[in-house]
C-alpha cells in the first residue's frame, strides 16, 4: 500500500545515503534537496523514486558517474562561463552554476553559464526557481538521453530536453513552465510502470511508426532504440509535432554547442561495445536581472496580473478551473506539507534495500510499522 513518508525524514536519509556512497556532505545536502523538493511540489517523477535508479547505481553499481564533483570552470568571461562538472553531481553542478548566473546578472544585467560533462540534474525548475529567489528571471536547459524521434522520424535521437522558465510575481509563488519537450518524459513512464499502468496512446512511437503503450517494455525499447518519445505536438505535423521538436533542438544547440559537448546518440550513456559509460550532459543557465529593466515590485504586479487575467477568463464547458503554470506545485505543497510525500511500495523496497546495503541502521520508515 502507498504510504506516506514526512518530507523531513526523506530528506535526511537521502542526505545519508548520497554521503554513504562517498558524496561530500554539502553536496549531499544539495542533491537531497533537489530530490525532495520535486516530491514537495508534486513531481513524483523526479522526486525520490529516482536516488536509485537514477544516481545510487550509475555511482556504485555502473560506475559511470563521480560522488565527489569536480567543478571546474574552464572559461569566464564577464556575464557568462563555461563549466567542466567532470561527471559529478548534476545537482551540485547544477546549483552552482545558477549561483553564477545570478551573481554575474546582479553586476552585468545578465549572466549566463554553460556545463559540461554533467549528469542528470533532477527537476528543472530547480534552477529557475534559485533566480526567482534572487528576484531574477531564471532560465534553464539540459540534453538527456536520446528519446524523441524528429517529425517524419521514428529513431530515438533527441533527449527530453526541458526548456524551462521561471518568472517571480506577487502571488508568493513562481511562474515556472517546468517539462519536458516530448508529450511524457522516462519519469512519468517509469511511475506508469511502478503502478503496473500503460502509457495512453500517442506519447511512444515505434519503428513501425505506430503508438505503443506497454510501459515496461517501452522503457526497455527506449534503450534498445525500438521506441522513441514523440515530441509536444505529437505524431506527424497536423497537430503541430514539428513545434515541440524544434523547441528540444533549442535546448539540445544551446545545451552541447556553447560548451562544445556531446549530443544527440553520443548521450546514449553507452560505449561501443555496449558497456555503461558517462552521460556527458549538458545543461545551460541564465539570470535575468530585472531590476536592470524595471522595479522588480512593479514586474511582479504585471505578471501576477497577467496571471490572474489568464485564470479568470472564460472556462471551456465542463471545465471549472484553469491554470497557469507553476500553481499546480504549489497546490500539491499545500495539501502536501503535512502529510509527506505519497511513497508506493516498489519505492519502498527500493528505500529498504538502499537502508539495509549502506546500514542505515537509523532509518525506520512508516510503512515499515
Ligand atoms: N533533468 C532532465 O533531464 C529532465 C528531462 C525532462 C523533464 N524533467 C523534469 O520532469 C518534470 C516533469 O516534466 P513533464 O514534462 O512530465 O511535466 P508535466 O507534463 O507534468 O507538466 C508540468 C508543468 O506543466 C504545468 N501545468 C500542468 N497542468 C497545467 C495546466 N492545466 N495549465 C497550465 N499549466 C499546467 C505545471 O505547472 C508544470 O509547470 C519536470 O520537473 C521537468 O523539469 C527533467
Amino acid at each position: 500500500m502507498t504510504c506516506n513518508v514526512p518530507f523531513d525524514l526523506l530528506e535526511a536519509f537521502m542526505t545519508d545515503a548520497f554521503k554513504a556512497i562517498g558524496v561530500p556532505e554539502e553536496e549531499a545536502k544539495t542533491c537531497a534537496n533537489v530530490l525532495v523538493m520535486s516530491d514537495k511540489r508534486g513531481i513524483d517523477s523526479h522526486g525520490v523514486g529516482r536516488l536509485k535508479p537514477i544516481y545510487y547505481d550509475r555511482i556504485i553499481k555502473q560506475k559511470i558517474q563521480q560522488p565527489v564533483t569536480q567543478f571546474e570552470i574552464v572559461r569566464d568571461m564577464a556575464a557568462t562561463a563555461v563549466v567542466d562538472g567532470h561527471h559529478g553531481m548534476g545537482m551540485v553542478i547544477g546549483k552552482r552554476c545558477m549561483e553564477m548566473a545570478i551573481e554575474k546578472a546582479h553586476t552585468y544585467g545578465l549572466g549566463m553559464v554553460v556545463a559540461r560533462n554533467s549528469t542528470h540534474y533532477g527537476f528543472a525548475a530547480y534552477y529557475p526557481i534559485m533566480a526567482c529567489n534572487a528576484g531574477m528571471i531564471g532560465l534553464t536547459g539540459t540534453n538527456a538521453r536520446p528519446s524523441i524521434a524528429p517529425t517524419f522520424g521514428v529513431e530515438n535521437m533527441l533527449g527530453t530536453n526541458p526548456l524551462v522558465f521561471g518568472m517571480p510575481t506577487d502571488e508568493g509563488f513562481p511562474f515556472t513552465n517546468d517539462y519536458a519537450t516530448s508529450i511524457i518524459q522516462r519519469g512519468k513512464i517509469e511511475q506508469y510502470e511502478r503502478e503496473g499502468k500503460d502509457c495512453p496512446p500517442g506519447l511512444v512511437i515505434g519503428r513501425d511508426g505506430k503508438t505503443k503503450t506497454d510501459s515496461a517494455q517501452i522503457l526497455k525499447e527506449l534503450v534498445s532504440g525500438e521506441a522513441a518519445l514523440t515530441p509536444i505536438g505529437g505524431i506527424g505535423e497536423e497537430t503541430g509535432g514539428y513545434k515541440g521538436y524544434g523547441f528540444a533542438t533549442v535546448v539540445e544547440l544551446l545545451s552541447a554547442a556553447l560548451q562544445q559537448g556531446k549530443f544527440l546518440s553520443a548521450l546514449s550513456g553507452i560505449d561501443e561495445s555496449g558497456k555503461p559509460q558517462p552521460y556527458g550532459l549538458g545543461h545551460f543557465f541564465m539570470a535575468i536581472n530585472i531590476e536592470h529593466f524595471c522595479d522588480l515590485a512593479a514586474f511582479k504586479k504585471t505578471a501576477g496580473d497577467i496571471l490572474r487575467e489568464l485564470r479568470a477568463s472564460q472556462k471551456a464547458p465542463g471545465a471549472d478551473r484553469i491554470y497557469t503554470c507553476g500553481e499546480k506545485e504549489h497546490l500539491a505543497w499545500l495539501e502536501r506539507q503535512d502529510k509527506g510525500a505519497p511513497i508506493d511500495e516498489a519505492l519502498q523496497k527500493q528505500l529498504i534495500q538502499i537502508r539495509d546495503e549502506q546500514n542505515l541502521t537509523r532509518y525506520r520508515f512508516p510503512f515499515e510499522a
